[in-house]
């Protein structure tokens, strides 16, 4: 098994701050570029203050700054051409061998991978947000991507603390967040319709069928309360339930006025200045609470 100890994190907004932090928190040295300088700044601050002044990582903002690295992880903004435009940097100035993963959250990994000279050694790995917390990453081959790429992200990601998920093909937006979406499109509609509140809407969820599925997932939650019942509730449930194929009316007029969630101060809820960096806060705690208390079972 390679061993990889020098990471290059190309984008260092939410993700890329947070997989900076992964890395270096397993031994590894770590180079994080981006074009945005106050990003730079901002991600600085956030390691520093999370792991101290003496931490191993450069931040820079051009290609001539970089250095050797075994392994990349592509984390710019979600957008095919611009990260079309990135690989083909990123290709240009790492060797032939170094493997190369993108975080993309759902675009294909073939087309990503349209541009590559070598995308063999190029392969999906869709971390979730906080990266350096929440255990799973999904591994999503390409056509082009080979068994060796695919093992070594494995091993890579083992290596990390994570729990490596290698889906057997690629499918847009990938089994998470096919899963994610579906659930918000559901849960938009309620609220269009006023059935509830979206803090009532959250509570229902938090305490009945969230805590379930973070101990049991989906399915074995359907197994324990019998197919046969599942099958019944879906006779007649189904035909009520939003199928819209184009995005919410509701969350289209929320972005429209600027209601972008806590980075604009509001969004669902209201996020006065400091509030979402103390929820962060809270987060994190009780997610290390909850991951701890999950990893004795
Ligand atoms: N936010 C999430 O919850 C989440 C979860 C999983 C995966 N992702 C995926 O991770 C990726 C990054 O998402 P994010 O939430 O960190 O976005 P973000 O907007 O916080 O950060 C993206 C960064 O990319 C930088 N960038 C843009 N063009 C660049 C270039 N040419 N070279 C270098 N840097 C460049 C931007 O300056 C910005 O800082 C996306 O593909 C996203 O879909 C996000």
């Amino acid at each position: 098994m390679q061993s990889y100890k020098k990471g290059l994190v190309v984008g260092a907004g939410t993700m890329g701050m947070n997989l900076a932090k992964l890395m270096l928190g397993n031994g590894m040295t770590v180079t994080i570029l981006d074009i945005d300088p106050k990003v730079l700044d901002r991600c600085r601050q956030a390691l520093q203050s999370d792991l101290g002044s003496k931490v191993q990582v450069h931040f820079v903002s051009d290609w001539l700054q970089v250095g050797e690295c075994d392994v990349v992880v592509e984390s710019v903004t979600e957008d095919l051409s611009l990260k079309q435009r990135v690989l083909k940097d990123v290709e240009a100035h790492v060797g032939d061998e170094t493997l190369i993963l993108t975080n993309t959250s759902g675009l294909s990994i073939d087309d990503l991978s349209d541009v590559m000279t070598r995308p063999e050694r190029f392969v999906g790995a869709h971390f979730f947000n906080p990266a350096d917390l929440i255990p799973t990453v999904e591994v999503i081959p390409g056509r082009s991507t080979s068994g060796t790429c695919v093992d070594d992200a494995v091993d890579l990601l083992r290596g990390l603390g994570k729990r490596p998920a290698v889906l057997k093909q690629s499918v847009p937006g990938f089994v998470a967040n096919r899963i994610q979406h579906a659930l918000m499109r559901e849960c938009l509609s309620i609220l269009e319709q006023g059935v509830v509140d979206a803090e009532t809407l959250d509570d229902i969820v938090r305490y009945s069928i969230g805590v379930r599925l973070a101990i049991n997932g989906p399915l074995r939650q359907r197994d324990l309360n019998g197919l046969d019942t599942h099958l019944n509730i879906s006779g007649y449930l189904y035909q009520s339930l939003d199928n819209r194929t184009t995005p919410s009316p509701l969350l289209e007029a929320l972005v429209e006025k600027g209601c972008l969630g806590r980075k604009s101060g509001n969004g669902f809820y209201e996020w006065p200045a400091g509030s979402g960096e103390n929820y962060d806060r809270q987060e994190r705690e009780l997610l290390v609470r909850l991951l701890s208390m999950m990893s004795e079972d």
